[in-house]
């Protein structure tokens, strides 16, 4: 267990490079394409079609949620919906000021600018945006010393659209410049099945409903999974099978990759493992739980926890990360009498 690889982890949702090729064909290009996120797509529209209606850019969108549910997809398709421009970077890729006013004094009117993980903007970077989002301008200081002057320059209207795993990180002044702030949900399993036969559809792979489901049902809430596993599964029932993707094929397959019927891999299951055996069940502190692990604070808040909470198997609490006992049920272990008992009950 010690040798998790977890740059390798089939069911991680950050981007890997080996989805590149599929994320790009399988990407729903406009918001009638595109599946699930109800709420969220029919706020957009509606801005969108108003924007339209006025000539006007869309103003200022933030796209909060956990990886791998399709921030990257929608900014491309406000744009394409808008009729402009998409312009991608992301907080970590801009590194001086001077990068960003080279970005924002190239765009053209209307032109959405796209920045992922915009929490990881630095402060100074940060602070060309507020004059740029609020009065499409630039101050810039031209010469050094005493002959030093600030000069203003303007900008096209465009649009941000800023993507973070959470919004809560952001600084309030950034936050409150964003006129739409929409929040990606985790996908139900019948959102990521329908997923699932359109990218089948388009990659020419053969699947029945069923087989859609059982690989849906294993994705943890997430298209990027959702997609990397259809691939996946599709060698193995080419290689086994005769090809064609169905329930027992799916099963089979995903059972190889030791991804159990609710989407938890090995890690899931160390980690609900370690803060039982370890910690009790609970609670324990996150600092704490992930120097066990191995692995940073903030994997484990962003990446791990969403899922593991979703589906009712960890809780945050004030004092601590708690497995629930549908967890100990899940992994088939008895939950020990007295001790938790009352916090257990207090907490569920
Ligand atoms: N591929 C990845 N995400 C998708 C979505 N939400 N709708 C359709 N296809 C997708």
């Amino acid at each position: 267990m010690d040798d998790f690889d977890f740059e390798n982890r089939i069911i991680a949702p950050e981007f890997s490079a080996d989805d590149a090729d599929v994320e790009n064909s399988l990407r729903p290009r406009t918001l009638s394409e595109y599946i699930g996120q109800e709420k969220a797509k029919e706020n957009l529209s509606i801005y969108i079609k108003a924007a339209l209606l006025r000539k006007e850019s869309l103003d200022h969108v933030l796209l909060y949620g956990p990886p791998g549910l399709g921030k990257t997809t929608l900014s491309g398709i406000i744009a394409r919906e808008m009729g402009v421009n998409l312009r991608v970077t992301s907080g970590p890729a801009i590194e001086k000021q001077g990068d960003l006013v080279a970005i924002l004094t190239n765009l053209n009117e209307g032109d959405v600018l796209f920045i992922d993980e915009i929490h990881r903007l630095s402060r100074s970077v940060e602070e060309i945006l507020y004059p740029a989002m609020e009065d499409f301008s630039v101050d810039i200081i031209i010469g050094k010393g005493p002959s030093a002057r600030s000069i203003r320059l303007d900008l096209p209207h465009f649009t941000l659209v800023g993507a973070t795993t959470r919004s809560g990180q952001l600084t309030a002044p950034l936050r409150d410049r964003f006129g739409v702030l929409l929040r990606l949900e985790l996908y139900t399993p019948e959102e990521l099945a329908k997923i699932i036969k359109r990218s089948a559809g388009i990659l020419g792979i053969e699947t029945d409903d069923d087989g859609a489901l059982e690989i849906a049902s294993r994705s943890r809430g997430t298209p990027r999974i959702a997609n990397r596993l259809l691939k996946r599964v599709r060698d193995i029932a080419q290689i086994e099978y005769d090809g064609v993707i169905d329930e027992k094929v799916a099963r089979a397959a995903l059972e190889r990759f030791e991804i159990d019927e609710l989407g938890l891999d090995e890690f899931d299951r160390r980690m609900l493992s370690t803060i039982i055996n370890v910690y009790g069940g609970g609670p324990v502190g996150l600092d704490t739980l992930a120097a066990a692990l191995g692995e940073e604070s903030i994997t484990i808040e962003d990446v791990y926890e969403p899922y593991l909470m979703q589906i009712g198997f960890l809780s945050r609490t004030t004092r601590g990360r708690c497995v629930t006992p549908a967890a100990y049920e899940h992994l088939g272990l008895e939950r020990p009498e007295g001790k938790n008992d009352s916090l257990q009950q207090k907490l569920f």
